[in-house]
């Protein structure tokens, strides 16, 4: 149990304050082929070989559909007023359209009555990553039928669950699902190629923004955003060739998504890529169902990007400069531990001065955490944590208007292509056991929210 002195209190963030803790389906529930729940391209992507560490499943994850109303229970015990989960949606349309899931429909009604009974506000997310494997044999998100079944799933979502749901968020970081599962096809579905991605990257821009109308229209005092994956993008040297392979690199990275709905399109610099973008879609006809006024931007970051210029990767013509190789420090997954990263981009992306809320929906850290004597002493973490939301308060006092903080994650869970090895929760998890053990992360959260 942690003693630290932390070097800031509650109140310095102002009385409103959002403190959340975040979860997704694919990652938590499990119970994958229970009560009439269709299979997600998740579910199918991990039958097949060398796509996910050490053979991992998300059948069982970590039971979350089953122990939803104890792990509530834990994360209002560290101290959080708001909780966000997604919407499986094979759970609740098997087949992606069609006729719902009673039983998956009744899920999370009991998951949003538990938050609501607990006192703690219900962020639901539309889309986290987990497109219904029927869809996906129509194309999924490559599919220009995309569009309609996602409205579709929307509007049930909205109309069902909005009289007690009031926080929303429309797309889990379109970049991370388009990049990975259509260009490079290291996640689901395991789809590679430009054309692909670009596909997916149109339909993701619409959806993020026709979500967004759907949500308002449907649902009374609804308080709508949506979120972006993000990193500050450092040149390795000050070299003409490595700043443009920053630039590249970051439309890609931080604006590809934000643009079109803020109303300027897609990010228009002279880039190739992008260039066949409008091309292929004829975007510019779009630039304004690709725009929607969120009440917030959802921005999520781990880690600050180093590149330099490479003439072999095509396109950006930029490669990654690991951490590792910088020999800076970093957490289990490699990532760069920069607190000012994570400012930088804050400020980034408050600049388009458009943005009204940010609200951090994800942050946190994946480490080797050992159990010792039924305890996790994970001070790594927690000094993650603490420098990561020092940066929020540098952030706020700049007049930046962070909203709220979203911790990533309660507990240790299925972290998609990487199967069970990374642990990123406050909570330790026992894969075989779902024994639940509160680290000292978790126990730093609840000293500091419930001071
Ligand atoms: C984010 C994902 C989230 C989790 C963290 C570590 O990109 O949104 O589901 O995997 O990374």
């Amino acid at each position: 149990m942690t003693t630290n002195k932390i070097p800031f209190r509650l109140k310095d963030f102002g009385e409103n304050f959002i403190w959340g803790v975040a979860m997704a389906a694919t990652q938590n529930e499990g119970a994958y082929n229970e009560d009439g729940r269709g299979p997600s391209i998740w579910d199918n992507f991990a039958r097949r070989q060398g796509k996910i560490k050490g053979a991992a499943k998300p059948y069982v994850a970590c039971d979350f559909y089953h122990r939803y109303k104890d792990d509530l229970l834990l994360a209002k015990a560290l101290g959080f007023k708001a909780f966000r989960f997604s919407i499986s949606w094979s759970r609740i349309f098997p087949e992606g359209t069609g006729k719902p899931n009673k039983e998956g429909v009744a899920f999370y009604h009991k998951v949003i009555d538990e938050c609501l009974k607990l006192d703690m506000d219900p962020f639901v997310t539309l889309y986290h990553w987990d497109l219904p494997a029927a869809l996906e044999k129509e194309g999924g998100w490559t599919s220009h039928h995309m569009n309609k079944w996602f409205n579709r799933y929307a509007t049930f979502c909205a109309t069902e669950y909005g009289d007690k749901v009031k926080k929303w968020i429309v797309l889990n970081e379109p970049f991370g699902f388009t990049m990975l599962g259509y260009m490079i096809g290291k996640h689901a579905p395991g789809k590679t190629g430009v054309n692909n991605f670009l596909k997916a990257v149109h339909h993701a821009a619409m959806a993020q923004a026709d979500g967004g109308r759907i949500l308002r229209s449907e649902v009374s005092k609804a308080y709508i955003g949506t979120t972006f994956s993000c990193s500050q993008v450092i040149p390795l040297s000050d070299s003409k060739e490595d700043k443009a392979a920053a630039l590249k690199t970051d439309i890609l990275l931080n604006r590809l998504f934000i643009e079109p709905l803020l109303g300027k399109g897609y990010p228009k610099d002279d880039f190739a890529l992008l260039e066949k973008l409008e091309l292929a879609n004829t975007a510019w006809k779009y630039t304004d169902k690709l725009r929607f006024d969120m009440d917030f931007i959802g921005l999520q970051n781990y880690f600050p990007v180093v590149v330099k210029h490479n003439p072999f990767i095509p396109i950006v013509n930029a490669s990654e400069v690991k951490a590792v190789t910088r020999k800076v420090p970093h957490t289990a997954m490699g990532w760069e531990i920069n607190a000012n990263g994570f400012y930088n981009i804050i400020k980034q992306f408050w600049k388009y001065g458009a943005i009204k809320e940010i609200i951090i929906s994800e942050n946190g850290a994946a480490f080797n955490d050992v159990v010792k004597d039924g305890a996790i002493a994970d001070q790594q973490r927690i000094d993650y944590f603490q420098s990561h939301l020092q940066a929020v308060l540098k952030a706020k006092k700049e007049g930046i208007n962070v909203k709220g903080y979203m911790a990533w994650t309660l507990m240790d869970n299925f972290e998609w292509s990487e199967g069970y090895n990374p642990r990123f929760g406050l909570i330790h998890v026992d894969f075989k056991t779902q024994l639940r053990t509160i680290k000292d992360s978790g126990y730093w959260f609840r000293d500091l929210l419930t001071q």
